[in-house]
């Protein structure tokens, strides 16, 4: 018997709100002028097979605009593919679609060239949203996309170029995309892969795009089982991590202990040596299984071209995801980090880790970290059961790499409602800055992204 994953933390809602004038505890600070917005998968009937798997429900963004001082609204909307569309007795949108595969991005939601785009991986195109979270249509940036795009994109902060790294099943290669902050796409890059392996998440260093060639490949076996996502662990495939140089050239790989990431914290240049820091699993995917692999911890590499080798250290080892950082420091040297444990992952991702070393800590339970990686310590505010705290997504508000604040949405079992919490990066474990309150529950979900106006 499967359990859905869309129970708990992801159990989904299933109405489309707007309010107005949200109650606040505290004072927004004159920086927020924009939208928090965040995407996760809300299936639209928990009887669809593919509500089956946490990554394959529809998307629906949720996001609170705020300006002056106030929360002037909550909206959330699930995204229109044609599917959705249909289903909720509406036009379908026309747009383009890639390879057949139209699909309601559920991953991740990020501001380019003054629009909004909802995205997600594996060969489906991302949609445009309105301001307000209405589906505009499915978006290949006028033409410029080959193929699918990606769920993680990075943006540079020095040359205000988006990198996305794409990848889909038919493809003998991963396809590195460059858009410009006008939302064109400059560059595309097909860099010659073996065996059609997930790629989640990648990383920019002022030199390269670092990618990493894990074993979780496409499966033909489990695609003709009718697996939902027929992607596997796969010993026979190897593990390494790829620098392709921005500048020109091929792509130079180095191996790895095989293990899965999803995501990067960041990377950096050291002198001629990479150093990439990342939420990493000892496996995942295995026999197709998301919840089977072990449990990640925050590790280091540091690939060294002149040896040829990559060492790796332990950053902190308790279970957490979702790293974030100022991206003013993306792909450059970064002291703090931003990650969240929300208990509710973790019983839905390694819910067979039952060894003690496997566990969180109980004072690691639904808790949002700091991470000071120069001197080795973390800061952590616990948020108590049924919070399922959410990605923490930093705002700087001056110079400094944690000059800033540090957003998220709490779940409030009290209120069976959803907080947007902002704490100020610099007292972290102070009480919050400002607390919004939000008139529905919100469903943990996966990225989200400040967009200033
Ligand atoms: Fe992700």
């Amino acid at each position: 018997m499967t359990t859905t994953p869309f129970r708990d933390g992801f159990a989904p809602v299933t109405e489309e709100i707007t309010a107005f004038d949200l109650e606040v505890t505290g004072r927004i600070p004159a920086v927020f002028n924009g939208r928090f917005l965040r995407n996760g998968p809300n299936p639209l009937s928990l009887d669809d097979p593919h509500a089956s798997h946490l990554f394959l429900g529809e998307g629906m963004v949720h996001g609170v605009r705020l300006r002056d001082g106030r929360a002037e609204w909550y909206r959330n909307r699930w995204v229109r593919s044609a599917d959705v569309a249909r289903r909720l007795g509406e036009p379908v949108r026309p747009g383009p679609v890639h390879a057949g595969m139209d699909f309601a991005p559920n991953t991740h939601v990020i501001g380019l060239a003054g629009r909004t785009f909802a995205t997600v991986e594996a060969g489906a195109l991302p949609y445009e949203l309105s301001y307000e979270l209405e589906t505009i249509g499915s978006c290949d940036f006028g033409g410029g996309l080959p193929g699918g795009f990606a769920a993680h994109t990075h943006a540079d902060p020095v040359t205000g170029e988006l990198h996305a790294v794409a990848y889909f099943f038919g493809w003998d290669h991963h396809q590195h995309l460059v858009l410009g902050p006008d939302g064109t796409v400059r560059q595309v890059r097909d860099i010659p892969i073996a065996d059609a392996p997930m790629l989640h998440d990648f990383a920019l260093t002022e030199r390269y795009v670092v990618l990493y060639d894990l074993p979780v490949t496409f499966s033909m076996e489990h695609a003709q089982k009718g697996t939902p996502l027929p992607y596997a662990w796969n010993e026979a495939h190897g593990a390494r991590i790829g620098l392709l140089p921005r500048a020109g050239g091929e792509t130079r790989w180095f191996d790895v202990e095989p293990c899965w990431v999803f995501h990067t914290v960041n990377a950096y240049d050291d002198g001629d040596e990479v150093v990439v820091d990342v939420i990493r699993y000892p496996k995942r995917f295995v026999d197709a299984r998301l919840d089977a692999g072990g449990a990640p911890t925050l590790d280091r590499w540091r690939v060294d071209p002149a040896s040829g080798k990559v060492s790796q250290t332990r950053l902190d080892d308790r279970s957490q995801e979702f790293p974030r950082i100022d991206e003013r420091r993306t792909g450059l040297p970064h002291r703090y980090g931003y990650t969240a444990a929300a208990r509710e992952l973790n019983d839905i991702v390694s819910p067979h880790d039952t060894g003690l070393e496997d566990l969180p800590d109980e004072a690691f339970d639904n808790t949002l970290i700091k991470h000071d990686l120069v001197r080795g310590t973390q800061e952590a505010r616990q948020f108590g059961r049924g919070a399922y705290v959410g990605e923490p997504v930093f705002v700087p508000e001056g110079e400094a790499e944690d000059d800033g604040y540090v957003m998220t949405l709490v779940n409030d079992p009290d209120r069976g409602a959803a907080d947007l919490v902002i704490v100020s990066a610099r007292d972290f474990t102070g009480e919050p800055v400002a607390t919004v309150h939000l008139p529905a529950r919100v469903p943990l979900g996966f990225h989200g992204s400040w967009i200033a106006d």
